[in-house]
């Protein structure tokens, strides 16, 4: 995925002096040089950071992503290869507690977990951004995010409005809403703090309470909301996959607003993305139903509402990923726990609720009839393959580039516009195109 530069390095000096700041006047950290501190990190931090990534799936079980490039021979890796460990799903629900020292848990996710999900959420909607998508002018923002732990998705957005021009405004507010009350008052302070960092004038409402599926989420009397946001935070959700698109959408009839967005960022593991594609071919059925129709659109990754290609091969699933500037410290953290995250995968769903079409939506495309590359592109000759999704399904493509700007342009997150495509699913070419975006 194409981020702005900006957004790239915005979590660099300026972003860790804020932080450093925010930790300090909270006390989460003894003195200023602790980010630097090997000692402290190793002892403080690093162990609680080894056991969030085991529970967040990060560690041990290799998982393969078969859209990656074939291993060149003596390449260390053959394909991107991931190594976590399964723990399913039902132990992270009392983790904040588990601890012995809750404190230093707390301090190690809003260190190391934190940013990156920031970083995350911001790239979705600088995607958007980037296709031309702009919010309707809004005269007093309201956005929501469910199991807002530290506030990193409201963070997420605000970095996205500063960072692209997507149309929020410079006022606004924020509900979080968070089962842990210690972690909710961080996240209330911190995105309070960095808010302010960014120049927005943009104000919190935490609510401490466990979202519970079954019943209506937020009373009848609640606002309606620009932004509906959840982060790393469905992958939690016990209920079965079809009665969650049905309670999502229910909600989101009383209280998304028209023309506003449903963002939701999961895991890029396969077991985690493939529940998100679970969940939009479920979504999918709920917008076809009477009172619905014609009311939702899901916009990315997939630019439209053609049934999953990844969906369609057991053991596949789709993911993206952006290339960002991590703090210092966070290099160092990764340095000492194994970690890195030089490159931050995800998978990604964002719903509008609009009857506009996609044309009107996403203006980049035009009516173009858009292929997506759901892999990198490696080089077979003076080819590039890659694996391209769109209306005809997920393809394994090749494609000769015109230029050496088209080599360098073209990677996981391009689109396609007009692509004649040749061939079949297992081997397929790009006879011709009118552009890349
Ligand atoms: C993995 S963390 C993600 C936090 C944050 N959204 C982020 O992206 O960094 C998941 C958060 O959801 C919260 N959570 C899980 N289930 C919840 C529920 N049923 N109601 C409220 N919060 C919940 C957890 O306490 C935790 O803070």
């Amino acid at each position: 995925m194409k981020i702005p530069v900006s957004l790239s390095t915005a979590f660099t000096e300026e972003y860790e002096s804020t932080l450093r700041q925010f930790l300090l006047t909270e006390e989460m950290i003894p003195d200023e040089t602790a980010l630097e501190n090997d000692r402290f990190l190793t002892r403080s931090v690093i162990p609680h950071v080894e056991k969030l990534s085991m529970l967040f799936n990060r560690l041990e079980h290799e998982e393969v992503d078969p859209d990656a490039p074939p291993r060149k021979p003596g390449s260390p890796h053959k394909q991107i290869a991931v190594k976590r460990v399964k723990t399913g799903r039902a132990g992270l629900d009392p983790y904040w507690k588990e601890s012995s020292n809750p404190e230093n848990l707390r301090l190690a996710y809003f260190m190391s977990f934190m940013p990156p999900n920031q970083a995350r959420v911001a790239s979705v909607l600088t995607e958007l951004a980037r296709l031309g998508f702009r919010f309707q002018p809004i005269p007093n923002f309201r956005g929501i995010e469910w199991g807002a732990g530290p506030a990193s998705g409201a963070c997420g957005v605000a970095a996205a409005a500063v960072h692209s021009e997507i149309g929020l405004p410079r006022t606004g507010n924020w509900a979080l809403i968070e089962q842990d009350k210690k972690v909710l008052g961080i996240g209330e302070r911190w995105a309070t703090t960095y808010f302010s960092s960014v120049g927005l004038d943009w104000s919190i409402r935490p609510f401490h309470r466990k979202v519970d599926w079954t019943r209506p989420l937020l009373p009848q009397n609640a606002p309606t909301f620009h932004l509906w946001l959840s982060s790393y935070f469905l992958n939690e959700v016990e209920i079965p996959l079809e009665e969650l698109a049905e309670r999502m959408v229910d909600n989101w009839e009383f209280h998304l607003e028209n023309e506003g967005l449903a963002v939701l960022v999961e895991p890029a593991l396969r077991l985690q993305s493939r529940r998100l594609l679970e969940l939009r071919k479920h979504l999918l059925v709920e917008f076809e139903k009477p009172r619905r129709k014609g009311k939702y659109q899901v916009l990315t990754p997939c630019l439209g509402h053609q049934a999953c290609g990844a969906l369609a091969a057991p053991g596949d699933w789709c993911h993206e990923e952006i290339t960002w500037w991590r703090p210092k410290y966070l290099r160092k953290i990764d340095e000492l726990a194994g970690l890195d995250r030089k490159t931050l995968p995800f998978s990604y769903l964002v719903v509008a609720k609009s009857s506009r079409t996609r044309e009107e939506l996403l203006p980049a495309f035009g009516a173009h009839k858009t292929d997506r590359l759901v892999s990198p592109a490696h080089k077979e000759g003076r080819d590039l393959e890659f694996f391209v999704c769109g209306e005809e399904g997920k393809r394994r493509t090749r494609y000769r580039p015109e230029s050496d700007e088209e080599y360098d342009e073209i990677g996981r997150g391009s689109v396609l516009l007009n692509a004649e495509l040749r061939g079949d699913a297992r081997a397929s070419r790009v006879d011709r195109l009118d552009g890349i975006i």
